[in-house]
């Protein structure tokens, strides 16, 4: 009786490999799990044994049941699994939504503002956010004693050898030490000053520089660039004025305001009832910024001018606060 258990055994794993289809499996269960199996025979015939030969070859034919039907089971499971996978991609079916995230509003607006450059021949142009005092300050004429060179508006690095640059007018510097005219770049980029962070201040924040250089560069010019800037960023309808004001790298230098985008100019608390809004500085390049880069101030003229970035995006999107747009807020990113 072992010896035929065995031989079963034998018979079963020989065959079960060959196993490709259900039908094959079905086929395989009945003939050595069956009522007419071999098996199912030693099984019947146990009562005929004596008690000990009974225990013995009882609990091996059962081991060996066992052994076949967790086989059959496995092949069910892995030719199941196979027929599965044929027949489930359905490729009509919509696929998951895809999160793609979104640009950030003010890379999204510094965007929109080279988009409107562009095409008035504005090339984009870049500098270092780490900078020299040089760069920052000394080539672009602030006196030595200036508030502005001031610790205390500035992030320095290496004990005052580098800093965060404050603004991105150095980038006038280095593209005017690389480039003779003409030139007309505008210049994106972070910037970073030493202040508290509220509504209307964040320590770290971004500008657009504009520079335009050549021989024959008037403030007709600034003015002509400027309002086909205001006009595509805010509208048609929007006013814009320069209030002279100062700066040490442009003389004369103006504050160019627009006239409030939300009351239209007749007062409210946005524009602090004056119906104005200052939105940038500009002013035709000084003559001594043009002899640090060895430019000839007789021959050539030159308009710049610096906004801030995070301004026209709270203006343009009517945004309270600045803190908002550095929270990673997603219900707040997701608007734009
Ligand atoms: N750099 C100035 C600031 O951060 C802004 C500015 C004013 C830039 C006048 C200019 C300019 O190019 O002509 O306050």
């Amino acid at each position: 009786m072992l010896n035929e258990l065995e031989k079963i055994k034998k018979e079963f794993l020989d065959s079960v490999e060959a196993i490709k289809d259900s039908k094959a499996l079905e086929e395989l269960r009945i003939k050595f799990l069956g009522r007419k199996s071999a098996l199912t025979s030693v099984l019947r015939s146990l009562g005929k044994l004596v008690q000990e030969e009974r225990i013995l070859v009882g609990q091996k034919a059962n081991t060996l049941r066992k052994e076949i039907e967790e086989r059959l089971e496995q092949i069910k499971n892995s030719l199941y699994k196979k027929g599965a996978s044929k027949i489930s991609t359905d490729y009509t079916l919509p696929g998951f939504p895809l999160s793609l995230g979104r640009e950030h509003p003010i890379t999204k607006t510094i965007q929109e503002i080279i988009d409107i450059f562009s095409p008035l021949g504005f090339q984009v142009a870049t500098g270092p956010e780490i900078e020299t005092d040089y760069y920052n300050f000394e080539a672009l004429n602030f006196p030595p004693d200036h508030p502005a060179r001031d610790e205390q508006d500035s992030f320095q690095i290496d004990g005052g050898k580098y800093l965060l640059r404050t603004q991105t007018s150095p980038v006038q510097i280095r593209v005017m030490e690389k480039t003779k005219p003409p030139i007309r770049i505008i210049a994106p980029g972070a910037c970073y000053r030493r202040d508290n962070p509220d509504a209307s201040h964040s320590p770290m924040f971004h500008q657009v520089e504009g520079l335009a250089v050549d021989t024959d560069i008037h403030f007709t010019d600034l003015k002509g660039v400027l309002s086909e800037f205001i006009h595509q960023m805010f509208g048609k309808e929007i006013r814009m004025r320069f209030v002279p004001s100062f700066f040490p790298f442009t003389e004369p230098s103006a504050e160019v305001a627009i006239s409030c985008i939300i009351c239209g100019g007749k007062g409210c608390p946005t524009c602090g009832k004056s119906g104005w809004l200052e939105v940038l500085g500009a002013g035709m390049v000084h003559p001594n910024v043009f002899k640090y880069v060895n430019y000839d101030p007789k021959k050539y003229t030159g308009f710049a001018f610096g906004m801030g970035v995070e301004r026209i995006a709270m203006l343009k999107y009517g945004i309270h606060d600045i803190r908002l747009f550095y929270q990673n807020n997603l219900q707040f990113l997701n608007q734009f």
